[in-house]
């Protein structure tokens, strides 16, 4: 599809503990992030080991609105428009997450986006999280490379693997728009499997990027690891996961070794033994995937996939075993949750879209409600 103008959609999400919002442009299939602005709670949460939904909301309540003024901002300084032109009337559609996540946090964000839709009357289109983090995939950091392309019928089939604090879900793209989901976890998410084992060592949170520090330091010293943790449902005949058993293992291995949880070494082998099961599992199930359905290319999305270790395997794995296949991973900074994610959904969506569907979105206020449980 060629647009003669471009598009500019601003995305919202705060369906856990980030306040977000992006603004990009859109034009002849390309994307380009104008900007991308997240307020992290971490620093709140980390207090009490984890998510506490009621502080999340309160937060996000509190940081909206200042964070979409700032993600509009850079639409201000545009140098071609007068300095009085107010941003908001540059927008051409808001793209927001209405599930799956917690629904006080989704809450805010929804709302939000309802009100500015009723009140600068710009349609308002309604965004899956996962959907968000899949989309991830189209886009590259601001300052990586001004634009990046909208995938074209030669990526697909591909298959997805979606890892994050709540889903570890595989799933299988046929062409653009069709996703049907082949495995799932059946209890923690990768995600939190990282977190739960960081809370277990009284490591920070969130605990991916806890564990991942650890785990490099140890890399970095002569292999010793003198104990194994499980890789469960390796075997099994499906795509499914699981991810509890590890949490269990670590937890038999922690109690075992009392004396030592205070020694860093010790610390480091678990973190490093951790983080390989998950790679492990997660590396083999999705190989299988992408040799059964013939996949061209493999999308790596969500929180987890800003795991270094797990960016570098996955192409090593990939490269060694097709010879040609794509694999896309976006920059780190849109693995974790941003907007810019739900505005390049929101894009994608939109095209989709009939003339008359479009037309239909000014009134969308009075229809999106929040959905914690959604599917993909
Ligand atoms: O996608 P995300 O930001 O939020 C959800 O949708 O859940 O993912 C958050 C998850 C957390 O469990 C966090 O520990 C994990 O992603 N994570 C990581 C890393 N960075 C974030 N896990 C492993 N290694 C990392 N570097
Ligand atoms: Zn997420």
């Amino acid at each position: 599809m060629k647009n003669k103008q471009p598009l500019i959609i601003l995305g919202i999400e705060t369906s856990c503990d980030e306040t977000a919002a992006a603004v990009l442009e859109y034009k002849n299939n390309y994307f380009r992030i104008i900007s991308n602005v997240v307020s992290s709670q971490i620093k709140i949460h980390r207090r009490y080991g984890g998510i506490v939904p009621e502080v999340a909301a309160r937060a996000h309540i509190e940081n909206i609105l200042p964070v979409i003024k700032k993600a509009l901002k850079t639409l201000e300084n545009k140098k071609n428009r007068p300095p009085t032109y107010p941003p908001m009337r540059r927008i051409d559609l808001i793209a927001v997450t209405y599930g799956p996540g917690l629904v006080t946090s989704l809450l805010v964000g929804l709302e939000t986006a309802k009100t500015i839709s009723y009140l600068w009357q710009k349609p308002l289109i309604d965004i899956n999280h996962l959907e968000a983090h899949l989309a991830a995939n189209w886009l590259l950091s601001i300052g990586e490379n001004p634009k990046s392309q909208i995938p074209n019928p030669k990526s697909f089939p591909a298959v997805s693997l979606i890892v994050s604090g709540g889903h570890t879900e595989l799933g299988l793209i046929k062409k653009m728009g069709r996703y049907k989901k082949i495995g799932q976890t059946r209890d923690d998410a990768a995600g939190e499997c990282f977190d739960k084992i960081a809370k277990l060592l009284s490591l920070g949170y969130p605990g991916g990027p806890e564990i991942s520090r650890y785990a490099e330091k140890f890399h970095s010293k002569p292999k010793t690891i003198n104990f194994k943790l499980p890789r469960p449902m390796i075997n099994s005949d499906d795509f499914d996961f699981s991810f509890s058993g590890l949490k269990t293992a670590v937890l038999y291995l922690v109690k075992k070794n009392k004396n030592k949880i205070k020694n860093e070494n010790f610390i480091k082998k678990v973190c490093a033994e951790t983080q390989q099961a998950i790679i492990d599992v997660l590396i083999y199930k999705t190989v299988k995937a992408a040799k059964k359905y013939r996949a061209k290319t493999v999308f790596l999305s969500g929180g987890v996939a800003a795991n270094q270790e797990l960016r570098n395997q996955f192409n090593l794995n990939l490269k060694s075993k097709f010879s040609n296949l794509n694999f896309l991973v976006p920059p780190k900074n849109l693995c974790t949750d941003n907007a810019a994610m739900v505005a390049a959904a929101g894009i994608l969506k939109y095209n989709s879209l009939t003339p008359r569907q479009k037309i239909k979105l000014k009134n969308n206020w009075q229809r999106i409600k929040a959905n914690p449980n959604l599917n993909l």
